[in-house]
């Protein structure tokens, strides 16, 4: 329980509360907008983050409900201070969000310690946007809130639900397979993307806004409200109001993002049956923390977690039947037993005190842990000679036959190899051949694409062959499945050995026994070592070079090299 002191010195004071001239220039310029001075003086002023941008349609009603948390802000006695950030729209993007979003990091942590404020909330949405704003806001690390925008409503057509993202790739092989016809594939796009919000499958977005309540940094809820459900409002007010009280509390980020707070999020995201971009994401914000926290926690402490949420791209449903069965806190009362129950959360009580619902309110979509809805839950990391550093595959959206395997690989070189020959008619393949994909991590492609769930070839699907063993040092979408090994790490581009593999080379695949290994003896690795000629990134300026330069691998979360930590949020000079 944290304690309020309503006494604490206020940050913003060191801005509003000065007699000189400093202070005359902080409060003069602030009454432009109208607000007389009582509006700020001597009261926490909360900075609401907003990810907001018409570039990214997800997030696109985040000023509407940044008005909701304001309300909360007032009714609590604070003063509420809206700024744009960098927003990352996952659909619009070129060439990946993952590129941008530690730049969007960057911007999120300068633009909080800079500026005269007490607490943060954070609006986000999109994928990276939760990650970006985690990570800036950690590296200052002020009393802090998400407020997630919420999922879409569920897509529906021709009597079916279809979800975001899963079935944007379920009608793109019908169409290759010549079972759906391109009119119909153009016409399902506004049944899908019906109202405001994020995917609403359980994608990174949705995975990440659940991942909020395992690590306690929002409030309960906060993953599946629907978007356009007055609840969502009724939440971002009380998030505002909240925010306005963690500051009394002096309740910082670094008190609630401890080790028992991510070993809570990977049991939470193994039993959501969540997205593999959680892993460089969660990887990435304990780094800017300083907590203990490695790709081998994910492995252990959501290995004896199943799958219970029956969702797309794992099972069936979306996510407004998940708000409807409970959503995020019933989850967390299933495998309540096997949480950190005294992990403290933006309540100022523990997870378990307040995160925790004992209801389901529909066993087709919330299963119990002892009848799961797939016995493999969380994230299997891989190790062997073809991933010294680790890789990752999610069980519960592969298929059971699959995960032991041994084939023949076919290796594409990059992303537009891949693109010029996966149908390629002569490709000597079948379905036990391993599909191999490199240079696609992240200096490589560079920004660690969502490619690594390669398309399976046509002649394959034209055999009614669905899935194949697929590598890469790539990502794949949360909305993404198949037997599909990601995050290779070191990446080809920094030498790994994806780059010595070559066509015909059989790789053995055993996700139970954690292994990945090119059968090729190591002499012959070593020569192939030699002749390899190094990685030259084509970026010579801008964002791309820095990024190449100092972007780390995806086993410690690809963050850049001089992002990991933080600097508190102290600033010792004034502008004038
Ligand atoms: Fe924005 Fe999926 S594209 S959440
Ligand atoms: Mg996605």
């Amino acid at each position: 329980m944290s304690t309020s002191d309503k006494t604490r010195k206020l940050r913003s004071a060191e801005w509003f509360g000065r007699q000189d001239s400093y202070g005359f220039i902080y409060r003069s310029w602030m009454k432009n907008q109208g607000h007389p001075a009582e509006m700020f003086q001597g009261k926490p002023v909360i900075g609401i983050c907003n990810t907001w941008s018409d570039l990214t349609p997800c997030n696109g009603h985040l000023r509407a409900l940044a008005e909701h948390v304001k309300r909360g802000v007032y009714a609590a006695g604070g003063f509420p201070v809206e700024f744009p950030v960098m927003s990352l729209g996952e659909s619009n993007m070129r060439p990946t969000t993952m590129l941008f979003r530690n730049l969007a990091s960057m911007d999120v942590e300068a633009s909080i310690r800079a500026n005269p404020l007490d607490a943060v909330v954070l609006l986000v949405g999109c994928d990276k946007t939760t990650p970006a704003s985690l990570m800036g806001a950690a590296s200052v690390d002020l009393p802090t809130i998400v407020v997630s925008g919420g999922p879409m409503l569920s897509g529906r057509w021709k009597g079916k639900p279809i979800g975001s993202g899963t079935d944007v790739i379920r009608f793109k092989e019908a169409v290759r397979a010549g079972s759906m016809s391109v009119d119909e594939f153009m016409a399902s796009e506004a049944a899908m993307s019906r109202s405001a919000g994020s995917c609403m499958t359980m994608g990174t977005a949705s995975t990440m806004a659940s991942i909020c309540e395992g690590l306690g940094i929002a409030l309960p809820e906060n993953g599946a409200i629907p978007a356009v459900d007055a609840r969502r409002q009724a939440f971002a007010f009380a998030s505002g109001r909240r925010a306005v009280e963690m500051v009394w509390e002096d309740l910082r980020m670094s008190k609630i993002l401890t080790r028992a707070a991510f070993l809570n999020a990977v049991r939470l995201n193994a039993a959501l049956g969540g997205s593999t971009n959680a892993v460089v994401h969660l990887l990435a914000l304990a780094g800017r923390l300083g907590v203990e926290f490695s790709l081998d926690d994910w492995d252990a402490a959501g290995r004896d977690i199943p799958c219970l949420v029956n969702l797309m791209p794992s099972g069936q449903y979306l996510m407004e039947d998940f708000f409807h069965a409970g959503g995020v806190p019933s989850v967390l009362g299933e495998i309540a037993g096997r949480l950190e129950a005294d992990a403290l959360t933006v309540t100022g009580r523990s997870i378990g005190e307040s995160h925790v619902s004992p209801e389901v309110h529909d066993r087709n979509v919330i299963f119990p842990l002892d009848a799961p809805f797939k016995p493999a839950g969380g994230i299997a990391v891989l190790r062997g000679n073809l991933a010294p550093g680790g890789a990752v595959i999610k069980p519960s959206a592969a298929t059971p036959r699959l995960m032991q395997h041994s084939g023949p690989a076919i290796v594409f070189d990059d992303a537009d190899d891949l693109k010029a020959r996966i149908d390629d008619p002569d490709l000597p393949i079948d379905e036990n051949t391993v599909l191999v994909l490199r240079n696609c991590g992240p200096k490589g492609y560079p920004g660690m694409a969502e490619i690594g769930n390669l398309p399976i070839p046509r002649r394959m699907l034209e055999k009614g062959v669905l899935d194949m063993v697929r590598i890469s040092d790539a990502r794949m979408s949360g909305t993404a499945f198949g037997t599909v090994v990601l995050h290779v790490a070191p990446e080809s581009a920094a030498g790994g050995p994806l780059a010595l593999v070559r066509d015909g080379d059989i790789i053995t695949l055993d996700v139970a026994a954690r292994r990945l290994h090119l059968e090729v003896d190591e002499a012959e690795l070593e020569a192939r070592r030699q002749a390899l000629e190094p990685f030259v990134s084509p970026y010579t300026r801008g964002w791309e070079k820095l990024y190449v330069e100092h972007v780390q691998q995806a086993d410690t979360g690809a963050d850049l090299d001089f992002l990991v930590g933080g600097s508190g949020d102290y600033v010792p000079r004034v502008s004038h």
